[in-house]
This record gives structure tokens, C-alpha cells and sequence, in this order.
């Protein structure tokens, strides 16, 4: 737009310059560049603007929310469920979420806090870890130290650590009694530390005579069979308890864990593990300084940004419950409860493992794990475990996976949980309701069928590492 103008002034200009020509002249240029002043503000602002209902909040516009949407619906496509992606969860975060929003100059710095044993940890987050637990009734928080992680991997790997750095004898044996977690032996090893290494099924060292230099890892509600653990070996290296599991939806709540270093992660408490928030709750100060420390060294902290995230998910859930009163929360008293996560999750699961059982037993094809029926201290009744994986059972066929990738279903063979019997496979229940459907259809179309599995032609390669780690 100056381009005319320049050349129009002039020709006004030439013939006769008087005073009041120039003062048009210069009003006429200035209005022009006010106006190309505004329009680069309008784009530079337009191009800074936070993406309009992303963070700041409301639902996504233009960014499919449902995960479930993204499920493949014809039967040459892939269900995965090999993966234990909790977006099970993502429904009830949609409906009843409340939006966050975490300004650009907020937790600018490095470090956060002075109050906790690392200042990298958020005060308010450890608050509410501890509000949590205490809604809850899963684990003893009183004199304990809390240590918060990228994920409870990372607090694993830190615990292990401060568990074998001062030790003088040669790398400790890490053991867990199989079918253990898949990713406790690639975790151990992956840097092959000389302070540790994977040494496998606890049960083989169950009668050792000697049990100095054994660090056990103890999974309960277990992934991948569901069922409830104690320590086998108990060795002087010392016991990780990773409680992963260890909430309503999934298990009855017993009574609060009391154990030296329990791991917890948001990832399967809430659904979030895109946040990659763990922590751990630690008896010992010593054990708890040298897991901040690991954590410090290997990635300074978790991001301040996913620890506000963390807190604002949990102050949400307590909130809600606290509303209610204490503990306990019945299942059936009206139908706001399923404004509450726990109990939301606790009936998706149910649901689904009734339609597994149901499918399961109409035919002589595949068998569950059975689990015991227990009282559970925060919904106030007794009930049953609904655990975040199935361990089914091929009983006609060589290779349970095998058989499931036929029809195009992913899941984890029993190899990768330390046990020989291909029998076995993993599938997942926290995949998203459409995914979990078709699993359901294609698991019963094989149950109704005669079909062996070599008589069925494999369409599909196996899922690469990094899937198979989570
Ligand atoms: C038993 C168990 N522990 C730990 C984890 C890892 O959780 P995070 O996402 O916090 O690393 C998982 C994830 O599936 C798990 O099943």
C-alpha cells in the first residue's frame, strides 16, 4: 500500500508546493504507516497466541480427543494390545477434566523448593501425593520421604542405585518371582552397570542358603497375572515394592502398604503417562537422598511443568472425594459417582472383564487367571481384582501370541515375562473402548472357531522394542 503513495504525493506535490499540500502530504503518510504498524502487531499476536482450547483449555478444537476414534475398524488392522497404554482413563478426563493452565513465566527456574530432601521436587506436588494416598488408604505416607521421578522406571532404576552404590561385594543380583514385569530385566541391564544386573526369577533363589547381594523386586497387584506377591528371596540387597497397580479400579485396597520403598506412578493411577510422573515413598533418608541424587544426575529433575500437571490431576481427585467424606466411598450410592475417577475406572474395568470372562467361558479355548474376592477398605465392601492386563491362556494351541497375531491382535507373550510355556500371552484392558471391542470380537471368533493356528496364515510382523518395553 506506500508504494502508491509515494508517487501520488509527488505528482500532487510538483505543480504547486504550498504549505497545506505538504501537511496532507505528510497526514496522508502517516495514516499509512499506522495502518501497516497494526496489521504486523495483528500477525505477530495471531502467531503467538497459544493454540486457541489446547493448553490453555476447553476441548481441542481440530484435535481428535478421542483416542477411541483413531481405533482401526476393519480386520486387517492391528489392535494392540500388547502395550499397557492407559487410555482407558481418556473418556472420563474429556467429561469431567477441568482445565489448567500454566502461564510462560511460571517455574522458569531450575529448582522449585526448600522444603523437600531435593529442590527439585514441588512442595505442592508432595502435598498432594500424600492427600492421595491418604483418600485412598494404599500406603503408610507418615514419617516418610518422597521422591518424584520421570515415571516409577526412572524411580526404579534410582532405587537400584542407591541400593547397590555403597555395597562392596560384586554387582548384586536384581531378582522378581516370574512372570515378572517385561521391563524389569531390559531396565536392570540396559547400561550394564557393574553395581547390578539381572539375575531373574526369584523363585530359583528361593533356598539360597546365602541371601547377601540380592536386590528383589516385588510387584503387587502383579503385571502381568494380577495376583498378589510377597517377597520370595528377601535378600540383604534390599526389596523394591512396585505398587504400580495398587489402586481401587484395579485391586481390592487391603490396607495401606508399609514397605521400604514402594513405587507409585501417575501412569496408571490416573491414566497420565504421558506425563511421565512417578514417585516413591521411602522409609530410609539415606535410600531416599541417593534416589534424589540419581535423579539429579540423570535427568535434574522432572519437568516442573508435568509435576504442576501431576498436582492439579490429584487435587482434582481428592477434591471430589473429599466432598464425599472419608473413606469409605460406597459403589452404589447414586449416580454422581461416576464423577469419580476411581469409581468411573473401577466400572469400565468390571464391565470389560465381565465380557472377557463371558467369551472366555463359552468356549474351551482360553482360560483366565481367577482372582479371590476381598474386602476393600475404600469402597467398603468386599470385591474383586479387575486387574490393567488379562494373562490368558491358550489351552489347544502351541502359541498363545501367535494365535492372536492371526487375527491381527498384538499382545505379549509369557517369554517376555520369564516363563517358557508359549501357553500364555498378555493383553491389554486399559486400551480405548473401541479398541477393546474389536479385541473382544476378534478373541471371539477365534473361540468359535476350529481352526488351529497354523491353519491360519500371519498377516503381520511383531511390534518393534520400544512398544514392547512399555
Ligand atoms: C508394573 C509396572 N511398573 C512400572 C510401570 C512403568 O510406569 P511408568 O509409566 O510410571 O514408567 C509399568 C507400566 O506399565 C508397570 O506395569
Amino acid at each position: 500500500m506506500s508504494g502508491p503513495v509515494a508517487p501520488s504525493c509527488f505528482t500532487f506535490l510538483v505543480p504547486r508546493i504550498t504549505k497545506n499540500r505538504i501537511i496532507f502530504c505528510l497526514l496522508l503518510v502517516n495514516l499509512v504507516l499506522i495502518f501497516l504498524y497494526s496489521e504486523v502487531k495483528r500477525q505477530s499476536s495471531s502467531l503467538s497466541r497459544p493454540n486457541p482450547g489446547g493448553y490453555r483449555g476447553g476441548k481441542p478444537e481440530g484435535i481428535n480427543t478421542d483416542s477411541s476414534s483413531h481405533a482401526p475398524a476393519s480386520d486387517a488392522l492391528i489392535i494392540n494390545s500388547d502395550i499397557g497404554d492407559p487410555v482407558i482413563f481418556e473418556p472420563y478426563w474429556l467429561k469431567y477434566g477441568i482445565d489448567m493452565v500454566i502461564p510462560p513465566w511460571h517455574s522458569i527456574s531450575y529448582v522449585s523448593s526448600q522444603r523437600q530432601i531435593s529442590p527439585f521436587f514441588e512442595d505442592f506436588l508432595i502435598d498432594e501425593i500424600i492427600s492421595v494416598h491418604k483418600i485412598v488408604g494404599n500406603a503408610v505416607t507418615k514419617d516418610r520421604h518422597i521422591v518424584i521421578g520421570a515415571g516409577s522406571i526412572q524411580l526404579l532404576q534410582a532405587a537400584l542405585y542407591a541400593l547397590s552404590v555403597n555395597d562392596r561385594s560384586p554387582p548384586l543380583k536384581v531378582v522378581s518371582a516370574y512372570p515378572f514385569y517385561s521391563a524389569y530385566p531390559m531396565v536392570t541391564d540396559f547400561v550394564q552397570s557393574k553395581l547390578y544386573e539381572w539375575a531373574g526369577d526369584a523363585m530359583d533363589f528361593e533356598a539360597t542358603s546365602n541371601r547377601d547381594g540380592y536386590i528383589e523386586i516385588v510387584n503387587y497387584p502383579n503385571n502381568p497375572d494380577g495376583t498378589f506377591r510377597h517377597a520370595v528371596v528377601n535378600g540383604s540387597g534390599g526389596l523394591i515394592h512396585d505398587l504400580a497397580y495398587y489402586w481401587p479400579q484395579y485391586t481390592p485396597i487391603t490396607s495401606p502398604a508399609d514397605h521400604d520403598i514402594m513405587l507409585f506412578t501417575l501412569s496408571k493411577f490416573s491414566g497420565h503417562a504421558g506425563s511421565r510422573v512417578g514417585w516413591a515413598i521411602v522409609k530410609d533418608l539415606k535410600v531416599a537422598q541417593l534416589m534424589s541424587k540419581y535423579i539429579f544426575l540423570n535427568t535434574i529433575g522432572l519437568s516442573r511443568d508435568a509435576q504442576a500437571r501431576a498436582a492439579h490431576i490429584m487435587r482434582y481427585v481428592v477434591h471430589h472425594y473429599s466432598q464425599k467424606g472419608s473413606a469409605p466411598y460406597r459403589l452404589k450410592t447414586g449416580p454422581d459417582n461416576t464423577t469419580l475417577l476411581f469409581h468411573h475406572a473401577y466400572d469400565a474395568l468390571k464391565h470389560r472383564w465381565k465380557e472377557l470372562r463371558g467369551l472366555v467361558v463359552s468356549g474351551a479355548r482360553f482360560t483366565l487367571q481367577d482372582y479371590p474376592l476381598a474386602f476393600c477398605t475404600f469402597f467398603g465392601e468386599t470385591t474383586t481384582s479387575h486387574p490393567a492386563f488379562a494373562w490368558l491362556k491358550c489351552e489347544q494351541d502351541r502359541n498363545c501370541e501367535e494365535l492372536l497375531n492371526s487375527v491381527n491382535v498384538r499382545s505379549r507373550g509369557g517369554h517376555q515375562f520369564g516363563i517358557l510355556d508359549p501357553q500364555y500371552t498378555r493383553i491389554s484392558m486399559i486400551l480405548n473402548l473401541k479398541e477393546f471391542t474389536t479385541l473382544h470380537s476378534r478373541l471371539a471368533l477365534l473361540n468359535n472357531s476350529s481352526q488351529t493356528q497354523c491353519e491360519i496364515e500371519l498377516t503381520t510382523e511383531r511390534s518393534d522394542w520400544s512398544a514392547r518395553y512399555l
